[in-house]
């Protein structure tokens, strides 16, 4: 198996939950080194994690651990100089999602991708739940026919209490749509096709002007409820609700629903059985119906479906897509093509909110 060495920038939440397990696995990966502002942080994770090499500054990080390839898991303002950076060093770039700022900054990101030469994914973990894996198939074979209608549900209970970087625009861009929005949008895109036109309400409900150990704080600035219509160019119309004020939705991820109606059949897939789905043809009620063993991760990928949380594990074959994109010299899926793609269904979703008109998607060039 090729080696090949990946530095981890950005060692928080989800590089602990999902970059580090991911990559860890892989025959052939070295985990070479970690980056993180936080000199704390760094340490604690350089003795969970048993490693030499930890950095506070990335230019010295990529100078110093010299990696091959990198995993980008800061809050979403720091995204696009990370990217410059370590494409400059040379290296193949999986970056989280939101990839940029808003839709022209994605524009700049991929075209800089595209010119390195190098691998780029956007980190859209859930095209990754085997569910979807399934769906994907029944879509694509045909099997429930032409899609009419599709809708799309998130819904989670975070409280009411500051959720640091998240809840600012100026450093993640938006809120809900964002954070949660922008996976589903992807992964409908990826399903049904592209969005073409848009109309949609965003709203602010809480405050979040107090920090979960008492202080005060600024108040948030970013909308934590948002909802869409839409329509796709093959002529599918789909419905969208996010939310993180949802109660009775909490407190382990919430809901999680995408339910796609065709002509011959329905199909759901639901996060928190990943391993299932519901299934019907006309006349009868929904059955669940086991993801065939083909679909339950990638091909190839190291990870056993049997082992661990299948709501967390499915996660790992994310950094499977990206190792095997760059050993096997093709382009990643998702790549920040699909990242710069939400983008601009995410901005002409804003855009209709603020406006309370329809807004049509633009075109984007791949
Ligand atoms: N794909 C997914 O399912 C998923 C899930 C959660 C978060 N995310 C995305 O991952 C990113 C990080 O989210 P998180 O929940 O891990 O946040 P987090 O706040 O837990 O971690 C972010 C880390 O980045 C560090 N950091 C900040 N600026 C930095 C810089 N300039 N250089 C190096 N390190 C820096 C912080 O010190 C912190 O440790 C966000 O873009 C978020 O949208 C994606």
């Amino acid at each position: 198996m090729e080696k090949l060495r990946v530095g981890l920038i950005g060692l928080g939440g989800v590089c602990g939950a999902v970059h580090y397990p991911g990559f860890s696995r892989i025959p052939g990966v070295e985990i070479a080194g970690i980056c993180d502002a936080d000199a704390g942080l760094v340490a604690r994770r350089q003795q969970e994690w048993g490693l030499a090499q930890g950095c506070t500054e990335v230019d010295e990080f990529l100078r110093q651990v010299q990696p091959e390839a990198v995993a980008i898991a800061t809050p979403n303002v720091y995204h696009q100089r990370l990217i410059y950076q370590a494409l400059e060093a040379g290296c193949h770039v999986i970056c989280e999602k939101p990839l940029g700022m808003n839709y022209p900054q994605t524009i700049e990101i991929y075209q800089r991708a595209l010119a390195s030469g190098r691998r780029h994914m956007t980190a859209f973990t859930y095209r990754f739940v085997p569910g979807m894996n399934y769906l994907r198939h029944l879509v694509r074979s045909g099997e429930l026919g032409q899609v009419r209608h599709a809708r799309f549900q998130r819904l989670q209970d975070w409280g009411e209490l500051a959720i640091g970087w998240r809840q600012y625009k100026d450093q993640a861009g938006s809120g809900e749509l964002g954070d949660m929005g922008i996976h589903r949008i992807d992964f409908a895109e990826d399903l049904l096709g592209p969005i073409e036109v848009v109309c949609a309400a965003a709203r602010q409900w809480a405050s979040r002007d107090r920090r979960p150990d008492g202080q005060p704080c600024s108040p948030q600035d970013v909308e934590d409820w948002v909802a869409w219509i839409c329509e796709f160019a093959g002529g599918t119309t789909g419905i969208f609700e996010m939310g993180k004020l949802t109660k009775g939705r909490g407190p382990d991820g919430g809901h999680d629903l995408a339910e796609l109606n065709g002509t011959e059949a329905s199909a759901t897939y639901q996060l928190h059985t990943p391993h299932q789905i519901l299934y019907a043809r006309r006349g009868e009620p929904y059955q669940v119906r086991p993801v065939p063993a083909e679909f339950l991760k990638r091909p190839g990928s190291p990870r056993n479906p049997g082992e661990g949380d299948p709501v967390q594990t499915f996660r790992y074959d994310q950094a499977w897509e990206f190792v095997s994109a760059i050993r096997q010299g093709r382009e990643c899926l998702p790549s920040f093509y699909h990242g710069m793609r939400a983008q601009a269904v995410a901005d002409a979703i804003l855009e209709a909110a603020a406006s309370r008109r329809w807004v049509e998607v633009p075109p984007c060039q791949p």
